[in-house]
């Protein structure tokens, strides 16, 4: 897959794409990441990329010039399977369903904003928009690393072990079930006694229920959306029982 992030930042990229998966990834050449200055294109010996806005108000708004310059000097508006992104407090909310879609394009483009926000007329070049969450950042950077990050590791390859994406919470629709690993005993916390027996069928059923358990007390809102499995519906039926007999 093929990144490319507009931004006047480019260095806050360093740490996150440069780390762990993600730099695998890229070194691999799964995935290649391009970082663009659109402060590059700015039109006047000031190198500035925004202005005050029209009509009067507080703060400053990114120029359309820049931004659609380094646009079109660094990107194919024909190329297949594509999506240009506006990243804004103002786009669809970003979740693990469209990290799945994002994931299965080949060029995608994060235009990254500051300031109090866009000419709005920088709309007329993006195919989408996108928001990590109803809270408002300095910039959008951050919400471009989160959402890169969370494409990237679903690209086939730049995980060594694809179940372990498929067991995640969201990626199945539930939450994921509680883990452990050594020591048996920890501050007299001890592991479930199942997950010591060897049996795996037993596991696999506790596990599904501890999901689903998790899902209820936390997260109650995603079993709407979730179709059960008779198996599942039996498991939640019991813990729905356990949990009003624990008050
Ligand atoms: N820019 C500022 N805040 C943001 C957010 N929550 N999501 C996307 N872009 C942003």
């Amino acid at each position: 897959m093929n990144i490319k992030i507009f931004t006047i930042f480019p260095e806050m990229f360093n740490g996150p794409f440069n780390t762990s998966i993600l730099h695998k990834a890229r070194e691999k050449g799964i995935l290649k990441i391009d970082l663009i200055n659109f402060r590059d294109y700015a039109q006047d010996k000031h190198k500035s990329v925004d202005d005050y806005p029209f009509g009067g108000g507080a703060g400053m708004v990114l120029r359309p010039e820049p931004i659609i310059l380094a646009l079109e000097a660094n990107w194919d508006f024909n190329q297949p399977n594509q999506e240009i992104i506006l990243v804004t407090p103002q786009g669809e909310i970003f979740n693990q369903e469209k990290a799945k879609e994002l994931a299965s394009k080949d060029n995608l483009a994060f235009i990254c904003g500051h300031y109090e926000g866009f000419d709005e007329r920088i709309r007329h070049f993006v195919t989408r928009e996108f928001s990590i969450g109803d809270y408002v950042l300095t910039g959008g950077e951050i919400p471009a690393m989160v959402m890169v990050d969370a494409i990237a590791r679903l690209i086939p390859g730049v995980i060594k072990e694809m179940e372990s994406f498929q067991e995640d919470s969201f990626y199945t629709g539930l939450l994921e079930y509680p883990q452990y690993t050594r020591p048996r005993v920890f501050r007299n916390l001890k592991v479930p006694d199942v997950l010591l027996s060897g049996n795996h069928e037993k596991i696999r059923l506790w596990r599904k229920k501890e999901s689903l358990r998790r899902t209820l007390k936390r997260r109650p809102e995603l079993l709407d959306k979730y179709e059960l499995s008779p198996e599942e519906k039996i498991l939640l039926e019991e813990v729905k029982k356990e949990e009003s007999a624990n008050g």
